[in-house]
């Protein structure tokens, strides 16, 4: 039975990939943070079928003893301080787990077994200021948050340790993915989850940023299985993950009010506060060389995708008992 070590499983990609990898005869180790409370609602389902260890990007010791103990044959590196705006307001520690925090698991690979298959999580984030449209494996990086510059910085150290030291060393460049298990901060979620909310009657508005902010969305159960399929190829190799078409904010907002049938304008409040230091304004990939080399395609349309996290959030609202507890995230 292969061995897969994932960080970042309690995130929404590490708990489709999880769910991927057990589909598929694996042995899961999740790697999680001690924290005073448990969060694991996104892998609870399948808590009785991983190993569950203990385990900090930002302690290498930590890093080494997993290593040691569990032999992975393929490490996942999901975990990271994913967020663009905490990235603003807390750059350091964005740096030590997104950037430095690739170093530490490339070294643990290499001090404990060079034969480990390593997955680093990249990001659309990195080209920023785009340099060409759309973008590829060969466009030039231009960050534009502290989060995209550790992304940057967490690429090149996989390259650099590929090259260096002879590992099968990965990077994916994913554009932004979405699902009904998204955290509540991020625009799909907030979108699906504060249209819910409102149709439920439990709110009247919801407060956004910038409308016009372009990105290519897909849907994370498609872009974790591209991740286990870089790892199953003859030599190690970068790829881009993305649908190939651009969508406004905008756009998708309209759609998810749509689909409740209420009119966007009489319920979006524009809030400055939501507003980015320095704004990535148009992303979209091109993602010929995972179809190629990888036979990878999406599965799910922008469309469709944004009906099926409102109508996830709908139901969420009206199965639980959560209705009156819901959050109202206001990051
Ligand atoms: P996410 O939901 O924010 O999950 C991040 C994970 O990292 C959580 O499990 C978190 O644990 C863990 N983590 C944070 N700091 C850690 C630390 N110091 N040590 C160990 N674990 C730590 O992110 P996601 O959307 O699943 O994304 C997965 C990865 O892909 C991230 O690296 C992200 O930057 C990258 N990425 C995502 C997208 C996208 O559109 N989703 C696109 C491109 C790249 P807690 O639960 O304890 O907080
Ligand atoms: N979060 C948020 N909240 N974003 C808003 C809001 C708001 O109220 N209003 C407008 N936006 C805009 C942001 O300015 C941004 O242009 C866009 O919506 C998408 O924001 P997010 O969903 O927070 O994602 P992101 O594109 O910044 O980052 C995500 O995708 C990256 C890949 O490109 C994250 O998942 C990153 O971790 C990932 O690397």
């Amino acid at each position: 039975m292969p061995k897969a070590l994932v960080t970042g499983i309690t995130g929404q990609d590490g708990s489709y990939l999880a769910d991927f990898l057990l589909g598929k005869g694996y042995d899961v180790i999740g790697v999680v943070r001690r924290s005073s409370t448990v969060n694991f609602d996104r892998i609870e389902h399948i808590q009785e079928r991983i190993q569950i260890v203990q385990g900090d990007l930002l302690d290498q010791v930590s890093l080494i003893h997993l290593l040691e103990e569990h032999r992975p044959d393929e490490v996942y590196n999901l975990a990271a301080q994913s967020f663009v705006p905490t990235s603003f307001s807390q750059p350091a520690l964005t740096g030590e787990v997104t950037a430095l925090g690739v170093t530490r698991m490339l070294d643990a690979i290499r001090i404990v077994d060079k034969n480990i298959r390593f997955y680093q999580a990249s990001s659309s984030e990195m080209f920023g200021k785009v340099q060409e449209v759309p973008q590829s494996e060969k466009t030039p990086f231009w960050p534009r948050s502290p989060y995209g510059v550790a992304k940057v910085y967490g690429h090149w150290i996989t390259v650099n340790y590929r090259e260096s030291y002879d590992l099968f060393a990965v990077s994916g460049i994913l554009f932004n993915h979405e699902s009904p298990r998204r955290g509540l901060e991020f625009l799909p979620r907030k979108v699906a989850h504060g249209v819910a909310r409102i149709r439920a009657g439990l709110s009247s508005e919801l407060r956004l940023g910038n409308l016009e902010a372009r990105r290519d969305w897909g849907y994370a159960p498609d872009y974790v299985r591209g991740m286990w399929m870089m790892l199953q190829q003859d030599h190690p190799d970068d790829y881009l993950l993305a649908t190939g078409e651009t969508h406004s904010v905008g756009e998708f907002v309209r759609i998810a009010f749509d689909h409740i049938g209420l009119d966007w304008e009489k319920h979006v409040v524009i809030d400055p506060k939501y507003y980015r230091p320095a704004e990535v304004d148009l992303l979209v990939g091109n993602p010929a060389k995972a179809r190629k080399q990888l036979g990878w395609e999406h599965s799910v349309s922008f469309e469709d995708l944004v009906r099926l996290m409102v109508d996830a959030d709908l139901a969420m609202l009206e199965e639980t008992e959560t209705k009156h507890t819901s959050p109202n995230i206001n990051w």
